[in-house]
């Protein structure tokens, strides 16, 4: 029997829930995008050793495909914060979950978060990790809702700018489903909460 090629994707939509799904960055431009960036940033920083400190768990598909597109010494490590629960707007309150496993003095950090939404998230971070004196610290997202930034922080990297809609998939999550999905999508919500 011939097989149809389904994605991701189309495998989960509409869910159960009545959940419905929007593709608006497919896989091979988030790619494309990811191999510019990557280039960028060696281009940033050549023959220096790079530490990526990504933001789980939303940035682990990000992480493992820009860290592909770094030449050079690259290392990982993870942090955890939580901000969000269940809901799909931001809380206000960051909470710091999980820690690195080593320290940052006197490294190139490169901070690799899924979405810049409120800035409250990196803006926390941001101010932890600057305490433990990295000789640089910057940060890449690979997405920025602009338009719904209320703490004072930029990214230095940016993939995508998207419009102020709730997204899933390529990491990011909906009460921890739709992250496998290649595409990065709307979701809408019954009842049209966002
Ligand atoms: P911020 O603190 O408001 O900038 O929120 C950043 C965090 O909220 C991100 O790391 C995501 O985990 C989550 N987030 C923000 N917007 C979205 C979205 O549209 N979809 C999924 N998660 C989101
Ligand atoms: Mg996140």
């Amino acid at each position: 029997m011939a097989k149809k090629k389904v994605t991701a994707g189309q495998a989960q939509q509409p869910s159960a829930g009545g959940e419905s799904f929007r593709p608006l960055i497919a896989s091979d431009k988030i790619q494309d995008k990811i191999r510019e960036m990557g280039r960028q940033i060696r281009a940033d920083f050549p023959g220096e050793p790079l530490l990526l400190v990504g933001v789980l768990k939303g940035a682990v598909l990000f992480l493992a495909d820009l860290a592909r597109q770094i030449p050079g010494e690259v290392t990982f490590d993870f942090i955890a914060v939580s901000s969000y629960g269940k809901d799909t707007k931001s809380s206000g309150q960051v909470k710091l979950n999980k820690d690195l496993d080593a320290g940052i003095e006197g490294k190139v950090v490169i901070v690799v978060e899924d979405i810049l939404d409120t800035g409250l998230t990196l803006q926390y971070l941001l101010r932890i990790l600057q305490q433990r004196k990295p000789k640089s610290l910057k940060v890449a997202v690979l997405l920025d809702k602009k338009d719904r930034r209320i703490a004072d922080v930029r990214a230095d990297y940016v993939g995508f700018v998207i419009p102020d809609e709730f997204v899933v998939g390529y990491g990011l999550d909906y009460a921890e489903r739709y992250r496998n999905l290649p595409d990065v999508g709307i979701l809408t919500l019954p009842g049209g909460s966002h």
